[in-house]
């Protein structure tokens, strides 16, 4: 009796570990347009194709399971993915690489290093632990995607020799905290942050430095103090802050601060009639334009 539960049980997961090795998987060949639909053990791809997109659950992505000499995109999305093994992308060549809408919950240190991709994305994964180190060498990526996991901070650690991030999205995740060098991995120009969303209470003064940021989004988050290092240890375009809790605006329009922001968004927010009127102010002074309630405006100019 118990031994044949035991046999039941073993003969599932075999056969669960079979049907698992089993990837099916559409190709998209370079005149974009063609397609052709492949089941196999191994992804191979030479140099006619565009694009895979694995179309079936796929919870386990290991070594040999890619053969890829030259490809622009894999796409492996919304597939139940749920562990990738170390060195499993060794030696593929590809530009762009997405994984979202997965089941990943860890991305260890010897996953993605080395690899010369432009883009990724781990976008809507269960992400809540990244390794030290995890992108390590990758001196092609351009953008970044780790938007809607369960990140609770940022760590410069889990970057090493990325040269080139322009754009970087850690949009909601559980993020409270903006430490101190939490951007010290983004070294290019023209950088765009993304972090709405998230549950940020605190932004360290030395959180963001020596950066030079063409938009910095916080939208939707619990910011009270906006810190004045934020536009004098940067250089900074755009900085979106609506639908936080401050009140009070860092006194960065005055003389002797030479901030370059152009645009500060920051509607929805609890500001106090003199904050208003300091940012009106100073948008008429030729400042950055602020965006703020019309009617919040309006209230205040009326007491
Ligand atoms: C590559 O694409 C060209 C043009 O679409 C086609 O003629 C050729 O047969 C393809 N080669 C392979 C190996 O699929
Ligand atoms: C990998 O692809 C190459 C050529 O594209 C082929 O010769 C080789 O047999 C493939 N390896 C496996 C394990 O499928
Ligand atoms: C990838 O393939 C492209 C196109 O064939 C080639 O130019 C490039 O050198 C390859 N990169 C690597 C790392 O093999
Ligand atoms: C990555 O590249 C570095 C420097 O080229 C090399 O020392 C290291 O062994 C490589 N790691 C892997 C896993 O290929
Ligand atoms: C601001 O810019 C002016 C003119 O470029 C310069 O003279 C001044 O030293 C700068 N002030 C600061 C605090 O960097």
């Amino acid at each position: 009796m118990f031994a044949s539960i035991v046999l039941v049980v073993l003969c599932s997961l075999v056969n669960g570990h079979d049907s698992n090795n089993l990837i099916t998987y559409e190709l998209t060949f370079s005149d974009l347009y063609s397609t052709e639909k492949l089941s196999g053990n191994v992804i191979n791809v030479d140099n006619n194709i565009s694009m895979v997109s694995v179309l079936e659950n796929l919870p386990e992505l290991r070594k040999g399971m890619l053969n890829i000499t030259y490809l622009n995109y894999l796409w492996i999305e919304n597939v139940n993915l749920q562990y990738m093994e170390e060195g499993v992308f060794d030696n593929q060549n590809i530009s762009l690489i997405s994984l979202a809408g997965n089941k990943l919950a860890k991305i260890q240190s010897r996953i993605f290093d080395n690899l010369s991709i432009i883009f990724l994305s781990l976008g809507g994964n269960e992400i809540n632990f990244i390794e030290n180190g995890a992108f390590r060498n990758m001196v092609s990526l351009r953008e970044l995607i780790l938007s809607q996991n369960k990140l609770t901070q940022i760590s410069p650690g889990y970057f090493d020799n990325t040269p080139h991030i322009l754009y970087f999205d850690v949009s909601s995740n559980g993020i409270t905290k903006i430490e101190e060098g939490s951007f010290s991995f983004l070294s290019d120009e023209d950088l765009t942050i993304v972090i709405n969303d998230n549950a940020v209470e605190e932004i360290h003064p030395r959180g963001f430095e020596n950066l030079n940021i063409i938009e910095l989004s916080l939208l939707n988050n619990l910011v009270r103090d906006v810190p004045v290092e934020l536009f004098t240890k940067n250089k900074i375009g755009m900085l979106v802050l609506g639908s936080n809790q401050i009140e009070e605006f860092p006194d960065i329009f005055s003389e002797g601060i030479n901030s370059s922001v152009k645009t500060v968004m920051i509607y929805d927010n609890p500001l106090k009639c003199e904050t208003v009127e300091k940012l009106m102010d100073s948008e008429q002074k030729s400042g950055p334009s602020c965006f703020l309630e019309y009617d919040r405006v309006a209230r205040c100019r009326q007491n």
